[in-house]
């Protein structure tokens, strides 16, 4: 049965259809609900249900804690609504009118970025372009009913094609196809664009990236974004990998010509050849060291879930509030209408 859901502060409210979880709703309504993962593993489109009864569904205790069920919060990309609800949600509006579309996209090019990461360029049909902001991602619809979700590399001005940095998962379905079949041509379905993980442009703060990995895509598309709206304030960008050979552009140190541009590659387990002098150990930790107090910055940090999440609780720890505090967690996709084990 259909219920009514209204959001405080805005006073906005939509319909929600029997099945449909409150994120589902809230977007095919228009209306722009925080989200990352959809998964119920990162923990971005939590809010608070002021009234109404509600199945929180399956969740990451990481993701919601018991103590913030006991608070009235849940998860709205897994929520279910039982009745009429009112719930606290802080919108996200530079996301309001960019349609979620579905398209089919062909493989321009594929080339290799290093020994595991693969560039991938697709060319959508002719005269249409995809409206996204710098940091979000797209979802690949697979044929067999799954998903996979991939930052966009490029930044909004620069859309001729969408570039995304796909590295290759031992036994990873989806991975596993971009490096051993997918051909240039090939035409894929793609959904997108998602997540709620972009440059907040008109902020005054300075600016600390942290990625790891493949990470690098979505800091790609906000750096090139920030310079291209000629944003003075200091950017810092901190890239984490394993070795040397991970570390599979150039351009983080092209940037770093620029005076408001610092770039700290950070190796955690550097190999003899590599003859690293610079920083080692854990790329959140490289950051703590070298700031006291977080709490005049915006972070942006995205890559492995194990690393978005240790870094976001020790720079909260640090000041850092937690609203300029922005993530995006590579998250494993599940099959379709599975949950991660809670
Ligand atoms: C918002 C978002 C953005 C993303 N952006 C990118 C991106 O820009 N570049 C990118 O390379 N990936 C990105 N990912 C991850 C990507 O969506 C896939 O999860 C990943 O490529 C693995 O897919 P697969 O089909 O190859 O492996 P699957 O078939 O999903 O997994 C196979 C096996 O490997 C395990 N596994 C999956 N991923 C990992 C991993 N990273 N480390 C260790 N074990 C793993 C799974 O648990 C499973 O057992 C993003 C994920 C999210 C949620
Ligand atoms: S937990 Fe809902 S979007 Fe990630």
């Amino acid at each position: 049965m259909p219920h009514t859901v209204t959001l405080l502060p805005s006073n906005h409210t939509f319909i929600i259809e029997h099945g449909e979880n409150l994120l589902q709703g809230a977007l095919r309504n228009g209306i722009p609900f925080p989200y990352g993962c959809r998964d119920g593993a990162c923990g971005t489109c939590k809010g608070k249900v002021l009234s109404g009864q509600i199945d929180r569904g399956q969740y990451s205790a990481r993701a919601l804690s018991e103590q913030e069920v006991a608070q009235g919060l849940a998860l709205f990309c897994q929520t279910l609504a039982l009745s009429d609800l009112v719930l606290e949600v802080h919108e996200v509006g530079d996301v309001v009118g960019i349609p979620i579309r579905r398209l089919p996209a062909k493989v321009d090019s594929i080339t290799r970025a290093s020994h595991d990461v693969m560039r991938v360029k697709l060319l959508l049909p002719t005269n249409q372009r995809l409206r996204f902001l710098a940091g979000q991602y797209i979802d690949f619809l697979l044929k067999n009913g799954e998903r996979r979700s991939y930052s966009i590399a490029n930044a909004p001005h620069d859309d001729e094609f969408i570039e995304l940095h796909i590295r290759k998962v031992a036994a990873g379905t989806f991975s596993d196809f971009v490096f051993n079949e997918l051909q240039e041509k090939a035409i894929l379905r793609i959904e997108g664009p998602h997540g709620s993980f972009f440059l907040r442009a008109d902020s005054p703060r300075p600016i600390i990236l942290m990625a790891g990995g493949t990470g690098f895509a979505p800091v790609k598309s906000l750096v090139e974004e920030a310079f291209y709206r000629g944003l003075s304030r200091p950017i810092f960008f901190y890239w984490g990998v394993r070795s040397r050979r991970d570390i599979y552009s150039d351009l983080p140190q092209q940037w770093a010509q620029r005076e408001n541009f610092h770039y700290i590659p950070v190796l955690s387990e550097p190999l003899p050849e590599d003859q690293w002098q610079g920083r080692t150990g854990l790329v959140h930790e490289a950051i703590l060291e070298d700031f006291a107090d977080l709490s005049g910055y915006d972070v942006y940090a995205c890559g492995s879930p194990a690393m978005v999440y240790a870094g976001r609780d020790a720079f909260l720890l640090k000041g850092l509030n937690a609203d300029n505090c922005y993530s995006d967690a590579f998250e494993f996709q599940h099959p379709a209408g599975a949950t991660p084990q809670k």
